[in-house]
């Protein structure tokens, strides 16, 4: 059998990307101050800013979605859904929400008070803003081998069980409404969580009779890193390796987003009938009744499809290889990453590729928006712009959105990020000119320190 690992699937329906030159990308840039969330998508021609919602639909997805029913109750494609839902997630209740942070909003909103404590390997921003928002405290506890960006070790998205049982020690039980697990651990660098460490988790948490939930998003490029790397899976399929994860908790938040394969879409899951009825009550009052929270039914359909599909064997391989294939060519020539390769993104590590450029002026920001000049490529900063002086890195991720890039374009950014790290003395820092009270990062106008640096002659391309 050919060694080759390729695409998994031939293209039906195909969408053109717009080149620009060189001198448009500075003045494009320049116009954007360069934030690159304020680039127009027209003026991207690879565009790597999140893996969120920018995925490709199945020709499996798009025939579900016209048999969408679009009744406001009691609809068929709710049933479809919940039955998928229920058949890899296994949990008693499935509320439909909008997108990941609808369902984080009303379960904290239901779960938490002031003065409560939320741990959690790494929150994502919009969990641990959601913790806040209802007065708790979000309290990230990855072990240290997480911390460490250089470090090659295969569970980097562990919880440290010490750490959680010393916690509940300290606030009390009562005080710890839930304990989350994200799974892959986006903000860590997309690293995945071992079985063994879900299992501990989870006897801590049943010992001291807390609930535990998953940060479900990528939970089916978690199960295939368990299956690769954990002895005593090999030969689960990932489905199963699925089923036994969410067994262990009792109940989940989702961005359908990521491994739910759609464009829109999240849901909520939950064991406790009592909770589940206070969540459906919220749900009518802000997202709509609970069999559709806020999604056409066609939504429903495309995910009910969707996270079987993440869960194909064929499809995981390509993605996991996809994404390592990246990270591993620029590695080798000694381009600093977060290691090893994540499953949904690359992580750089701009303080090591730029240690020229002080933090106080921004070298992720700087080193994404070189991307940009060199080849048109969007990425984004997870550092100093993003968390102000609380960032402990500055990052680059190179998100992949799923089925959307062949493997020439992949062969592509290897180029660009390579040309990039050629001539990394030449990037100079920047200065914020702009800044809003809060996230700041979405918004941000910035100016390069000095002003901005002359190309040579002869490289208009
Ligand atoms: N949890 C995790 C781990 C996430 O990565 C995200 C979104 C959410 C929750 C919220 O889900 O966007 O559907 O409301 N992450 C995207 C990203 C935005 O770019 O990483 P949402």
């Amino acid at each position: 059998m050919p060694k080759t690992i390729i695409e998994p699937f031939r293209i039906k329906s195909v969408e053109p990307i717009r080149w620009t030159t060189r001198a448009q990308r500075e003045q494009l840039l320049a116009a954007a101050h360069y934030n690159m969330f304020l680039l127009p998508a027209d003026d991207v021609l690879i565009d790597l800013l999140t893996d969120s919602g920018t995925g490709a639909m199945s020709t499996h997805q798009w025939a579900a979605i016209m048999e969408g029913d679009e009744s406001y109750a009691g609809s068929r494609s709710f049933e479809r859904f919940r039955r998928s839902v229920q058949d890899i997630f296994g949990y008693k209740h499935v509320i439909p929400t909008h997108q990941g942070r609808a369902a984080e909003r009303i379960l904290f909103g239901i779960a938490c008070r002031k003065g409560m404590v939320v741990p959690n390997n790494t929150h994502f921003d919009t969990t641990r803003a959601n913790v806040e928002f209802t007065g708790a405290e979000a309290v990230d506890l990855l072990t240290a081998e997480g911390r460490q960006p250089a470090l090659a070790h295969p569970f980097k998205g562990n919880m440290d069980v010490t750490a959680l049982e010393a916690l509940i020690e300290r606030v009390g039980r009562e005080q710890v409404p839930l304990v989350m697990l994200t799974v892959t651990n986006n903000s860590g660098g997309g690293q995945p969580v071992a079985m063994e460490n879900v299992r501990a988790v989870s006897a801590v948490c049943r010992r001291h009779g807390i609930p535990l939930y998953f940060d479900a998003c990528r939970f089916a490029e978690n199960a295939w890193f368990i299956r690769l790397r954990e002895p005593g899976y090999e030969h689960k399929t990932p489905k199963e390796i699925a089923q036994e994860m969410f067994s262990y908790g009792d109940g989940c938040t989702m961005s359908a987003k990521k491994d739910g394969m759609a464009n829109i879409g999240g849901f909520l899951c939950t064991n406790d009938d009592k909770l589940a009825q206070q969540e459906k009550d919220l749900l009518i009052l802000t997202e709509g009744y609970p069999t559709y929270g806020g999604l056409a039914g066609r939504d429903l359909e495309a995910i009910a499809v969707g996270v079987q599909e993440a869960l194909e064997e064929d499809y995981l391989r390509y993605r996991i290889a996809s994404t390592a294939y990246l990270g591993n060519h620029i590695a080798a020539a000694g381009v600093p990453i977060v290691q090893p390769p994540g499953g949904h993104a690359i992580y750089l590590d701009a303080r090591a590729f730029l240690p020229h450029i002080p933090v106080e002026q921004f070298p992720g920001v700087a080193l994404a928006a070189e991307l940009y000049l060199e080849g048109g490529v969007r990425s984004v900063e997870i550092g100093t712009l993003m968390f102000a002086g609380a960032a402990q890195m500055d990052l680059v991720r190179l998100a992949i959105p799923r089925r959307v890039y062949t493997q020439s374009h992949v062969d592509y950014l290897v180029e660009v990020i390579l040309e990039v790290w050629k001539n990394r003395e030449r990037i100079r820092g920047l200065r914020l000119t702009h800044e809003a009270p809060f996230l700041r990062h979405f918004t941000a106008h910035l100016e390069p320190v000095g002003g901005v640096v002359a190309r040579p002659a002869g490289n208009t391309a």
